[in-house]
Order: C-alpha cells, then sequence, then structure tokens
C-alpha cells in the first residue's frame, strides 16, 4: 500500500487544472488523486494492480462518480478519456530479486514501467485528451523523451518539486 507522500500531493495539485467528461487514473494508491479529479470530471475510473490498495482507497472515496478496478494498468477499459494520469512506480531497479516492490519499481531504467503504460493507455486517450505522467530525476526521462517523439506527441513540465534528493516533475502529454 503506497501512503501519499510529496509525489502524491504534486500530482493531486497538477490535476485540479483539468476537466471534462471522463477521466482515467492508473495506480491510485491512497486514492487522493481520484479525490481531487472527481470535482471537475462527470466520472473517474481509477485501476490498481493491489486489491488491498483499492480497499484502502475506498475507505477514503466518498463519491458515487467514481470507479475502481483490480487489473493491470488500463487493460480491460475500453472507453476513451478526456484525462489519463499516474504516479507511477517510478525508481530504477537494478536489483535481482523476482519479488517486485510494485509501487516503486519503474523497471531498469525507471521509465519502461511508464512506457508500458503509454503503449497500452494511450489508445484509450480522446482525440484531444491529454495524460499527465509524474517522473523523478532518478527515471531514465531521455528514454521517454524518444518515445513520445517517435509517437508525435508533445510533452510539457506543468509542475515540480525539488525533494532533498530528487527533483519529481509532472510532465503533459498530447497530441501533436
Ligand atoms: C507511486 S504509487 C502512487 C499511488 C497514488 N496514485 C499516489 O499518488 O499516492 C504507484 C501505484 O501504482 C500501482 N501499480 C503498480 N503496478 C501497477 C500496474 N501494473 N497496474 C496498476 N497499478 C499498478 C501500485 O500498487 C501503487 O499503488
Amino acid at each position: 500500500m503506497y501512503i501519499p507522500a510529496e509525489d502524491s500531493y504534486l500530482l493531486a495539485e497538477a490535476v485540479k487544472e483539468y476537466s471534462g467528461k471522463r477521466a482515467l487514473e492508473i495506480g491510485v494508491g491512497s486514492g487522493i488523486v481520484l479525490e481531487e479529479l472527481q470535482k471537475n470530471f462527470e466520472l473517474v475510473v481509477g485501476t490498481d494492480i493491489q486489491l488491498q490498495s483499492l480497499g484502502y482507497a475506498r475507505l477514503n472515496i466518498r463519491s458515487r462518480n467514481i470507479l475502481t478496478i483490480c487489473c493491470n494498468m488500463s487493460a480491460p477499459i475500453r472507453t476513451k478519456f478526456d484525462l489519463i494520469v499516474s504516479n507511477p512506480p517510478y525508481l530504477p531497479n537494478l536489483s535481482t530479486k523476482i519479488q517486485k516492490d510494485l509501487p516503486v519499481d519503474g523497471g531498469l531504467t525507471g521509465i519502461e514501467w511508464s512506457i508500458k503504460f503509454l503503449e497500452l493507455t494511450l489508445p484509450k486517450l480522446e482525440p484531444t485528451g491529454k495524460i499527465l505522467l509524474l517522473l523523478s530525476s532518478f527515471s531514465n526521462i531521455e528514454k521517454l523523451n524518444h518515445f513520445v517523439q517517435k509517437l508525435k506527441f508533445a510533452k510539457k513540465e506543468v509542475n515540480q518539486r525539488k525533494l532533498f534528493y530528487e527533483t519529481i516533475k509532472v510532465f503533459e502529454l498530447s497530441r501533436i
């Protein structure tokens, strides 16, 4: 279970600037970002691979316009969304352990989880929709840049916070 931290609050702050019909959050953790999204969207869907996280998030969710699904990223979802957000597992994992730390393990260079998320989830974005993705100075953002350019998406930074040991940033991605 992911206890809300600086990264959770930064993404929750960023989503306040967006509104529309449908929003999707991948990796809801405690649900604090969902709570913010439901203020400006008619329907909000949140997924998490950990059932325990969703159980915890549901305890905090008071709104009727939030649906939660336990699944891998956006795999079973067929609807399109105006906004798709994620504070993903973003730390590099060089360990050989088979058991992953699901909330933080972003793959070998910390960006592989996010690239997989984009491959699976971009088809579920409305043509004028936007993605918000939180990343850290520890993540391989160069690798993401190449991927985004190939897709012909624009990427811009919308907010950031310097922490003692890293800088976290929220990026907005949209079709050019
Ligand atoms: C860094 S935490 C962020 C939690 C919350 N959104 C926040 O900002 O506090 C990442 C979340 O992604 C979830 N997660 C990891 N792999 C996932 C996957 N393949 N599909 C869906 N959720 C996943 C984890 O269980 C965790 O709750």
